[in-house]
C-alpha cells in the first residue's frame, strides 16, 4: 500500500480534491489505506503500485467497464484507430456509423450529437431542451453531473440535492442568479412532481431523470411522468449514463417501456474510452442547430471506434444476460450470508448496479470496516458491486466464500459493540466534503 498512498498525499498538494472523480477518493472507501492507484487492470483484476492484486468487487472503472477491464475486442478496435490517426482536420466516418447503431437499437430517436463525459452530455441535452421549448426551468430527479444548471438547486435550499446520490453538493462557483432554475423531486414521488409542474407551468424547458437506479418505478411513475411532460410540451429526457447498457444493450428505458425526447449515455458506452451520446426525437435535437455546441475532442475517433465494438460485442455475447445471473447470485449471496451470520442488511438496487445498506447507527464505520476486511484478503470491494461480463461465476464463489468470513467478522463486532476500536484508519466519508 505504501506507493500508493505515498503518491495520493502528494496528489492532494497539487491536485485540489486529490482526484478528479469524488467516487475514485480512497477516503470514500478506506481512508489512508485503499489502494488509490493502478497501474494494471484486466478483466476483473487490478494491480496497485505496489505489485497487489485484487479483485474488484466494486464499481468496476465506476460503472465505465461493463465488458471489464482491457477488454481484447474493444482494444483492438481502439488499437487500430490509434493506428490509422484518432485526430484528423476532416471528421472520423465512424461518426455515422455508431449513430446508425444507436438510433437501430432505439428506434423513437432520429438524431445523435456525441460528447465525451455523462455530466456535460446532460448539460448539452439541458441546453438543446432550453433552446427548443424557449424555457428555463428543469425539473429532475436523481444525480446528473457537476455542471451549473443541476447544481444551481441547491441554491435556493443548501441540502436540495441530498438524497439524489451525493450529498453535500456545494455549489460555490454557481451564479446565484440561476437560483430556482432548477427543482428537484424523489424518485416515485409522484405528489411531489406534480406539485412543481403546477407551481412552475409555462416556465418549464425539461424534466430530466434517471429510469431507474436503487428502486424500481411504482404507480405508473414513468408512464405519469411521460403523460404530464407530453400534455405540457416539456422535454423528457432520460439519464441512461448509469443505468444504460445494464438490462439490455442500450437504454433501459426501453426494458421499462416509457419513451423519452432525449435519452443520453456515457460510461459504459465506451467501456472505458471517453465517450458520451446524446440521442433524440428529430424535432428536439435540430435545435442543436440553433444554439452553440461545438468542442474538439468531441470528434475524436477512439471513443467512436470503442463504442461501436462495444455495443457489438454486448449484442453477441447477450451481456445483460451475464451480468444479470452475476448479480442474482450477488444479492442473493449477500442475502443469505447476512442472515446465516447474524447481520442486517438492506439489499437493493437492480442486479448489474447491486448494492446493500448496513442497517445499523454505526453503518459508515460497519461499511469502512467490511472494506478494510476484504481488501485484506484481496478483494476491491464496498457495499456495492457493479457486475460485468468479465465476473465469472467462480469469481463471485470465492467473493462469497470471503464474505462469509468477513460478515461473520463484523457481526460478532455488532454483538461487541466494538467495530470503530477494530478500523486501523479513519471511517470512509459518504457525499461530498473537502478534503483536509
Ligand atoms: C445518472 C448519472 N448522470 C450523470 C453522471 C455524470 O457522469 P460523468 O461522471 O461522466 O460526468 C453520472 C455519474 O455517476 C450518473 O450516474
Amino acid at each position: 500500500m505504501g506507493k500508493s498512498q505515498d503518491l495520493y498525499k502528494e496528489a492532494k498538494k497539487i491536485i485540489p480534491g486529490g482526484t478528479q472523480l469524488l467516487s475514485k477518493r480512497p477516503e470514500m472507501f478506506l481512508p489512508e489505506k485503499w489502494p488509490a492507484y493502478y497501474s494494471k487492470a484486466k478483466g476483473c483484476h487490478v494491480w496497485d503500485l505496489d505489485g497487489n492484486e485484487y479483485m474488484d468487487a466494486s464499481y468496476m472503472g465506476i460503472g465505465a467497464n461493463v465488458l471489464g477491464y482491457c477488454d481484447d475486442d474493444v482494444d483492438a478496435a481502439v488499437l487500430k484507430a490509434v493506428q490509422c490517426g484518432s485526430m484528423c482536420t476532416l471528421n472520423a466516418p465512424e461518426e455515422v456509423e455508431l449513430a446508425e447503431l444507436l438510433l437501430k437499437i432505439h428506434p423513437w430517436a432520429d438524431m445523435v450529437r456525441y460528447a465525451k463525459t455523462g455530466g456535460e452530455s446532460l448539460a448539452i441535452a439541458v441546453r438543446i431542451a432550453r433552446a427548443y421549448t424557449k424555457k428555463d426551468v428543469v425539473l429532475f430527479c436523481g444525480y446528473h453531473g457537476w455542471c451549473d444548471w443541476y447544481l444551481s438547486a441547491n441554491l435556493a435550499e443548501n441540502s436540495a440535492l441530498d438524497g439524489h446520490l451525493i450529498q453535500g453538493l456545494d455549489p460555490a462557483g454557481v451564479p446565484r442568479e440561476l437560483i430556482n432554475s432548477a427543482k428537484p423531486f424523489m424518485y416515485n414521488d409522484l405528489t411531489a412532481f406534480k406539485h412543481l409542474i403546477k407551481e412552475y407551468r409555462g416556465k418549464i424547458a425539461t424534466v430530466v431523470l434517471e429510469p431507474i437506479r436503487n428502486i424500481y418505478p411504482e404507480n405508473e411513475f414513468l408512464e405519469t411522468i411521460r403523460e404530464v411532460t407530453e400534455k405540457e410540451g416539456i422535454v423528457l429526457i432520460i439519464d441512461e449514463v448509469s443505468a444504460g447498457f445494464r438490462l439490455n444493450c442500450g437504454g433501459s428505458h426501453l426494458v421499462l417501456g416509457i419513451t423519452p425526447d432525449i435519452a443520453v449515455f456515457a460510461k459504459a458506452l465506451g467501456n472505458g474510452y471517453p465517450m458520451a451520446a446524446i440521442i433524440g426525437t428529430k424535432e428536439v435535437m435540430d435545435s442543436a442547430q440553433s444554439t452553440f455546441i461545438s468542442s474538439t475532442y468531441w470528434t475524436e475517433r477512439i471513443g467512436l471506434c470503442a463504442a461501436i465494438a462495444t455495443i457489438n460485442k454486448y449484442q453477441k455475447e447477450h451481456v445483460e444476460q451475464h451480468m444479470d445471473k452475476i448479480g442474482k447470485m450477488v444479492q442473493k449471496g449477500w442475502s443469505d450470508l447476512a442472515a446465516k451470520n447474524g447481520l442486517h442488511i438492506h439489499v437493493t438496487s437492480i442486479y448489474p448496479l447491486s448494492h446493500f445498506e448496513f442497517e445499523y447507527p454505526n453503518a459508515l464505520v460497519m461499511k469502512t470496516l467490511f472494506t478494510q476486511e476484504m481488501l485484506k484478503k484481496g478483494y476491491l470491494a464496498t457495499n456495492a458491486f457493479y457486475t460485468s461480463f468479465a465476473h465469472t461465476e467462480k469469481d463471485v464463489l470465492g467473493y462469497l466464500d470471503t464474505v462469509d468470513t468477513v460478515f461473520a467478522y463484523l457481526a460478532d463486532a455488532a454483538r461487541k459493540n466494538n467495530a470503530e476500536s477494530l478500523l486501523e484508519g479513519p471511517v470512509c466519508q459518504t457525499g461530498f466534503q473537502r478534503l483536509s
